[in-house]
């Protein structure tokens, strides 16, 4: 009788193993820098950004992936569903966290220029606080 339990046991069993690898290969942070994405359809008034995990590894990948609880795979800020309104239309739609821009000046640490900012009120080292040193991919 036991082998009734044993039997759909297996393909768990399996499932939980491929999860476990697809969260190992997840929880890997690229060593090149990665030029951050925009909403599909976005007009870009600026030049990219460009963005070193390296710079920040003294912070806990949740500091900005902060959906990995929930989405372990998703990293992408401007995922459909996510930080993805691309052109706002409405003043409403630009103080929105959804406007892609926001998600990464707002004044929160959790921010790029948010935290920045902050540390450099602070006195502490920081990256750069200023339009021409973060917006550098032409
Ligand atoms: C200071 C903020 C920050 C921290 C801390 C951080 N990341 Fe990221 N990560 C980003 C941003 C921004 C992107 C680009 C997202 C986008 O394009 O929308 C990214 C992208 C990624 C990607 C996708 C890379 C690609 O090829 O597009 C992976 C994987 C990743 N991060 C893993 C990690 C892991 C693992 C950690 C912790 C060890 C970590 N990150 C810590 C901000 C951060
Ligand atoms: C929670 C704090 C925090 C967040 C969030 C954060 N940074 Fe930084 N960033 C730092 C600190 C601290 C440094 C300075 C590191 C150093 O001097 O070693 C830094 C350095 C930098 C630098 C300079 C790297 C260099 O080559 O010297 C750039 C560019 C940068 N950050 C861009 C970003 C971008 C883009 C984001 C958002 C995707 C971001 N940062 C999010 C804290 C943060
Ligand atoms: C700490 C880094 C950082 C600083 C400093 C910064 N930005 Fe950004 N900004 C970003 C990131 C990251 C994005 C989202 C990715 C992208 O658009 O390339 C963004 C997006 C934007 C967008 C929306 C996308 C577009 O191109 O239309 C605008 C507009 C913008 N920033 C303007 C500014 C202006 C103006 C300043 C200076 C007052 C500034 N930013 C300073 C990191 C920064």
């Amino acid at each position: 009788m036991q082998h009734r339990y044993l039997i759909p046991s297996v393909p768990l069993i399996i499932s939980l193993f491929f999860a476990a690898i697809c969260i190992a290969a997840a929880q890997e942070a690229p060593q090149e820098p990665v030029v951050i994405g925009a909403p599909v359809g976005a007009k870009l008034k600026k030049p990219k950004v460009e963005f070193s995990h390296d710079k920040h590894a003294a912070l806990q990948c949740d500091t900005c992936h902060h959906m990995l609880k929930q989405n372990p795979d998703i990293y992408s800020c401007s995922s459909k569903g996510c930080h993805d309104l691309g052109n706002p239309t409405s003043s409403k739609e630009r103080k929105s966290i959804l406007y892609f821009r926001n998600a990464f000046h707002a004044n929160s640490k959790v921010s790029c220029n948010g935290c920045h900012k902050a540390l450099k009120k602070e006195g502490k080292p920081a990256g750069p606080t200023s339009c021409k040193k973060c917006h550098t991919v032409k």
